[in-house]
């Protein structure tokens, strides 16, 4: 089926395995493909529309958005409010849940979004991407409020990503492997490419932002300094390092050869638990790592087990390559 079978194909396939499910993932899915190509489309436009750099507003984090964070939030939002498979929305640049207007009907499931991830990337031409999450919203809920999307990520339905780099690549799993699609420009279609993707259990590659290294926590410390001493320390091997700063780019070559991906909690804003967020980053990420043998903690905690309190969320983020993970966690827990 390699190379051959588009999105929608395979995941008919799937859906007739499972026969519980009845179509509609695949419907939505198609929809969240759509929203991704357009997304593609505005990302490889760059400067010929005129929408690099930053706009005049911040989101509910006090972040500056990008214009292309506006866009991308826009062009996903209108591709997936109207098919009706949604009860409701929660994206990264919006405050509150975006609700169903009336006009539209609802569906069973509920979506949370990063629009752009790594969008400090974009003005320098670097990868960036989309991630989301899809959860059933809870039964006999009309209108959904934030509290029906405090769900632990155990229960999402599916998670993926798409990034927009030399090749536009949607990686999905609804819990059964994962699988990654390369977008053929010429037939506008993404094709399995990438079946059944597993990360390597070892690794000698890292990924964190060493210039907050002063702020970070103890067994943060150790793990890096141990990996700085290469074939002198401990670990008796050298390691490569590398930092892209966004985090689809970091989760896709972790999913391509191994390594791990740090974003700790430190003490440099001290009120803020960690960097990224729960809901719409960590999570589905989470849940494709671990999909594909790999391992997602907070270094006290599996990420998909915590029970989010808010849709923007924030928290401390270990995940790739098996056997480095187990490591650092072990290096909390002693
Ligand atoms: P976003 O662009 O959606 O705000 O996410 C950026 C995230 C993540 O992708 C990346 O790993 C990290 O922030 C980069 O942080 P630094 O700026 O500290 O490098
Ligand atoms: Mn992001
Ligand atoms: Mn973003």
């Amino acid at each position: 089926m390699i190379g051959t079978a588009t999105l929608t194909q395979f995941n008919i396939h799937q859906q007739r395995k499972f026969s519980a499910t009845r179509g509609e993932l695949t419907l939505l899915l198609d929809d969240v493909a759509r929203a991704c190509k357009s997304i593609s489309h505005a990302v490889n436009q760059g400067a010929l529309s005129g929408t690099l750099g930053a706009s005049e507003s911040s989101n509910v984090q006090g972040e500056v958005q990008k214009q292309l964070d506006l866009i991308c939030d826009e062009l996903f939002t209108d591709a997936l409010i109207w098919t009706g498979h949604l009860a409701a929305m929660a994206s990264e640049e919006v405050d509150d849940i975006i609700a169903i207007p009336q006009q539209y009907p609802k569906g069973k499931y509920l979506i949370c979004f990063d629009p752009l991830d790594g969008s400090s990337n974009i003005d320098v031409n670097l990868s960036v991407g989309t991630i989301f999450s899809i959860l059933r919203c809870p039964d006999g809920v009309e209108t959904p409020t934030a509290v029906d999307f405090m769900q632990p990520g155990t229960r999402q339905v599916c998670a993926g990503f798409c990034i927009y780099g030399p090749a536009t690549i949607l990686v999905l799993t609804s819990g059964a492997g994962v699988n990654g699609f390369t977008l053929d420009h010429d037939v506008g279609e993404f094709i399995l490419t990438h079946p059944q993707i597993k990360i390597p259990e070892d690794t000698a590659e890292f990924a964190i932002n060493v210039s907050n290294q002063r702020y970070w926590e103890q067994p943060v410390q150790r793990y890096v300094d141990e990996c700085m001493q290469g074939v002198q320390g401990v670990r008796e091997k050298n390691f490569n390092m590398r930092w892209i700063a966004s985090m689809v780019a970091e989760v896709y070559r972790i999913l391509t050869r191994g390594g791990i991906f740090m974003y700790p909690v430190d003490n440099k804003e001290p009120l803020m638990p960690g960097r990224l967020r729960l809901m719409y980053e960590a999570n589905p990420m989470s849940f494709i790592i671990e999909q594909a043998g790999g391992m997602a903690s907070t270094g006290r905690q599996r990420i998909m087990e915590i029970l989010p309190d808010d849709i923007h969320q924030r928290i401390p983020v270990m995940m790739g390559s098996k056997h480095e993970v187990e490591r650092i966690v072990s290096y909390h827990t002693k």
